[in-house]
């Protein structure tokens, strides 16, 4: 595990803990949970887990509302338990990164108990408190069912304190040095536990400057290039992954001259994959890609198709917003803020082709893929429970009582759908020695995607090949050259290719080769992923 620049071309897969799998029956997945099933992540094919926070926290952010950033939460287990599943995963070539939450703490945190114990307390600054709740009014509110305001009045003390989030998620103040430093100190103990790097919350908001939209201010770039350098110094190889929710512009600066963050998500090509499946058109994908600047070399894109939140719709416009929640939110309880609290099954109608030609886009644009745990068997959800948490349901091992997952009462209900999607039927046990299986497919799609550098690097280059259902792409790095075909529509499409591409190619699924005529037809969302022979 040498090289430093593995997260270029690696397969990410992101995993709530307490949803996994659960070790010692009290209902909660946990830590040893997650160590029980390596096997089945190498299995699969993944180079690096992200877990979800796993801190002491009221849960009233699950988790993202720490109350102790130098603890493990007993549910989950101990820090020993962490110890133990850092090694076990690098001994299965796997590599772990964490959730790093800069910004906000919980109100039960120390720290903002003595802050709003007394205005004289040395803990009054970790915090951002006013006398008035009109400061910073052209800041946005993100948790728009939830949140009337950004400030919220201390009875106590007699101020308002900022949060970007829920009230119980008051903004550390990071203008304070002393908030700086501890950050940092946060960030030290991880790194010396083994873990390989942070998928860092919400960084755009870290400094509230009057006048602006506080959001991505220089001096957030100032303290993140701080916290980069320190990694670079006494961690090299270790990861910064950004959490910025913004346009491709914008997320730009994270990266820096390639001395901020190693990684960033790239947030709105994810809607218009699901804009694409259910237009029959690829050209949303293309423009946002056309848009999105190139990055240092030593720098990657983060992709993916669902996480743990709902599926964000901030980085569309109002008119595509209101396309999007029709056509995927018919019921207004699946709406949440400005997104939508579905999984990709769900989303996709539970058709396996859909499911599979969203995969193939995620798998082969530019950046490196996040699996969302239980997309890879096509896991459902639960819109009867509330906030986030039907798409946070237990993972599905098997057909057994609690899908495997857990002796006890599980901390969750299932997945809940028609009942031939529920866990008797959807689950590991059933896929993994299935070749026809959905596992069986995104299996594939990984290890192909891992023998080729040209998924990993940055080239991408539009095709036009007269037909606007079917995304037609090269990726390409050094001699690995991949000509890839997405057809986008539930009708069977025809291409015409440019004559540079009437060529041979390895077809990398079917394992032939194929000499490509000016004409080519596509089965409906059928793909094909093609290796130039020379
Ligand atoms: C982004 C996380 O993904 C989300 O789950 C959380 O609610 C907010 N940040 C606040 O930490």
């Amino acid at each position: 595990m040498k090289n430093n620049l593995w997260y270029k071309d690696a397969v990410f897969y992101e995993i709530s803990v307490r949803a996994f799998k659960d070790s010692n029956g009290d209902g909660n997945g946990d830590l040893r949970g997650v160590t029980q099933k390596l096997d089945y992540l190498q299995n699969l094919g993944v180079d690096c887990i992200w877990i979800m926070p796993i801190y002491p926290s009221p849960l009233k952010d699950d988790g993202y509302d720490i109350a102790d950033y130098y603890s493990v939460d007993k549910a989950f287990g101990s820090l020993d338990d962490l110890k133990e599943l850092i090694c076990a995963a690098h001994e299965h070539d796997i590599r772990i990164v964490m959730d790093l939450v800069l910004n906000h703490t919980s109100d039960e945190h120390p720290w903002f108990q003595a802050s709003r114990s007394d205005r004289n307390s040395p803990y009054r600054d970790y915090y951002v408190w006013s006398d008035t709740d009109q400061k910073y009014t052209d800041t946005r509110i993100i948790f728009v069912d939830t949140e009337p305001s950004n400030w919220t009045w201390d009875e106590k003390t007699g101020q308002y304190y900022w949060h970007r989030f829920y009230a119980s998620q008051p903004d550390l103040n990071f203008d304070n040095p002393k908030v700086q430093e501890e950050m940092l100190n946060v960030a030290r103990f991880w790194l010396d536990l083994g873990i390989d790097g942070f998928r860092a919350d919400a960084v755009p908001y870290l400094i509230e400057r009057e006048g602006t939209n506080c959001e991505n201010l220089p001096e957030t770039h100032v303290y993140l290039k701080k916290l980069r350098s320190f990694m670079d110094e006494h961690y090299p190889g270790r990861i910064l992954l950004c959490e910025a929710n913004q346009y491709p512009e914008d997320v730009r600066p994270y990266f820096g001259d390639g001395d901020e963050f190693h990684m960033g998500f790239h947030f709105p090509i994810m809607p218009r994959i699901y804009m694409a499946l259910k237009k029959g058109r690829y050209e949303d994908m293309a423009e946002i890609m056309r848009r999105t600047p190139p990055i240092p070399e030593n720098c990657q894109w983060c992709t993916f198709l669902r996480n743990h939140d709902e599926l964000t719709l901030e980085m569309v416009t109002e008119e595509e917003r209101q396309w999007m929640w029709k056509q995927y939110a018919p019921e207004p309880r699946m709406k949440l803020n400005l997104g939508i609290r579905r999984r990709l099954a769900p989303l996709l109608d539970n058709d396996r082709r859909k499911i599979e030609l969203a995969n193939s886009l995620l798998f082969t644009l530019p950046g490196s893929p996040i699996i969302y745990y239980g997309d890879e068997i096509g896991m459902g959800d639960n819109i009867d429970l509330p906030d986030r948490n039907g798409v946070r349901t237990p993972m599905q091992w098997d057909d057994s009582l609690n899908a495997g997952f857990s002796n006890g009462k599980p901390f969750s209900e299932f997945a809940r759908e028609r009942e031939e999607l529920g866990y008797q039927f959807i689950n590991v046990a059933n896929q993994v020695n299935d070749p026809d299986s959905l596992f069986r497919s995104i299996k594939r799609m990984i290890a192909i995607r891992k023998k080729h550098a040209a998924f990993g690097g940055s080239s991408m280059e539009w095709i036009d090949a007269g037909n606007p259902a079917v995304a037609v792409y090269i990726r390409q790095y050094h001699n690995d050259t991949m000509l890839i075909l997405n057809n986008l529509s539930a009708s069977t499409e025809t291409i015409i290719l440019p004559a540079e591409y009437q060529k041979a190619y390895l077809d990398l699924f079917a394992g032939h080769t194929q000499t490509l005529a000016e004409t080519l037809t596509l089965p409906p969302y059928s793909y094909l992923w093609l290796q130039m022979l020379k």
